[in-house]
């Protein structure tokens, strides 16, 4: 399908128009899924825009014009299908001027620059959604994604986080997924419309901070678990760290914002995806291949050598949550995400991540 300027003529009875700002290997699979359900209700507008921050592929292409020819993401996502009404955009302001669904889905070192350049031109009733894991962290303290987006841009913002391992729902294998809402449930719901699939089963809870930072805490624990696994020490010691880190998960969220409930831990942001990252996920697999080079290859060396141009989450979690807890002077109280974020600096050797004695993370 050509990217048009104005579709609304196609389909007139539609409520909601969809936008997806990013298309990467998540952003690619998450405009699939919700463009299967834009052209199967009513209350979608069919076409879903998806924003694409442009690159010149070695063909000479750009990659907007390859999606648009193609209908995949050649780069992000190759070999699926993304569904016809997905129409990539090199153009963020021409990409969300219609939408009133935003679905932010960039590594969050992007978001930023990318609410300065999108305050002022949303339409006023947008609601957006945050699939993006991390945090920004500033002179006053941290600020979760969903926060960034809703003061940035003066809109509501809920999240969406699970177990969701990109590649694995590209292909329809069964996972599950959590939304989190801070007060309306009707918004809540059409979130949950708009991504289930029979593959792909979404449940909604009232807690936008607990499931934003469940998804993005998880990810300095998988660092922990890679390291394990370089260091072959075998399942019971990944079993261990996978239990010490969402204990710290637990107390770190709760420390934070007192409002996190404990029941989210057991949802598919919480244990779920904690369990597949460690056991899959990208985070996991480079500081696996940092531990085995002994710490001596940089993370920044082996991210741009291993994930062709996907970008690793859980080296600048570990530094920003390192950040609160240093500011905060909670450092001894998280001996597993503080040991994570100093191998990651080299200033310890991988082999202490199973090194520090345990002490009990207050949480309360
Ligand atoms: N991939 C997964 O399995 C997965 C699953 C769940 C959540 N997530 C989360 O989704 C978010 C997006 O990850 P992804 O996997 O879609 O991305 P990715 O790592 O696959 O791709 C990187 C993306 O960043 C874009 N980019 C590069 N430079 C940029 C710039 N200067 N400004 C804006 N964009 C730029 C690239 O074009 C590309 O789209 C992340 O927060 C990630 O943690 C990923």
């Amino acid at each position: 399908m050509a990217p048009s300027q104005d579709s609304s003529e196609n389909n007139a009875s539609y409520t909601f128009k969809v936008t997806v700002i990013g298309s990467g290997n998540w952003g690619s699979v998450a405009a699939k899924l919700i463009a299967s359900n834009t052209l199967a209700l009513t209350s979608f507008h069919d076409e879903v825009r998806m924003w694409v921050y442009e690159e010149t592929l070695p063909s000479g292409e750009k990659l907007t014009d390859v999606i648009n020819r193609t209908n995949e993401n050649v780069k992000y996502l190759p070999g699926i299908k993304l569904g016809r009404n997905v129409v990539a955009d090199p153009d963020l302001e021409n990409a969300v001027k219609d939408a009133n669904m935003l679905v932010f889905v960039t590594p969050h070192q992007f978001m930023e620059g990318i609410c300065r350049k999108l305050t002022g031109k949303i339409r006023a009733d947008a609601e957006a959604i945050s699939l993006v894991k991390g945090m920004e962290v500033k002179m006053e303290g941290p600020c979760m994604i969903s926060s960034l987006i809703s003061q940035q841009l003066g809109i509501n913002c809920s999240v969406l986080m699970g177990a969701n391992i990109a590649n694995e729902i590209a292909v329809e294998k069964f996972s599950e997924a959590t939304v989190g809402y801070r007060h309306n449930k009707d918004v809540a719901e059409r979130w949950v419309q708009l991504f289930t699939t029979p593959y792909f089963i979404v449940t909604a809870v009232q807690d936008v901070e607990g499931v934003e930072l469940c998804g993005t805490l998880k990810n300095a624990v998988a660092l922990a678990a890679g390291f394990v696994d370089g260091l072959e020490m075998g399942n019971n010691t990944k079993a261990a760290i996978m239990r010490l880190g969402l204990r710290e998960m637990k107390a770190f969220s709760k420390l934070l914002f007192p409002s996190v409930n404990d029941s989210t831990f057991f949802e598919s942001c919480g244990v779920a995806d904690l369990i597949t990252t460690c056991l899959g996920g990208r985070n996991r697999k480079v500081a696996e291949a940092f531990a085995k080079n002994g710490g001596k290859r940089s993370f920044d060396e082996l991210e741009a050598e291993m994930l062709q141009g996907q970008k690793l989450q859980g080296v600048s979690t570990a530094r920003e949550v390192y950040e609160v807890l240093a500011h905060r002077g909670w450092l001894e109280l998280f001996p597993l995400f503080s040991t994570v974020h100093e191998i990651c600096t080299g200033r310890l050797p991988p082999s202490a991540i199973v090194e520090y004695s345990e002490r009990q993370p207050r949480s309360s």
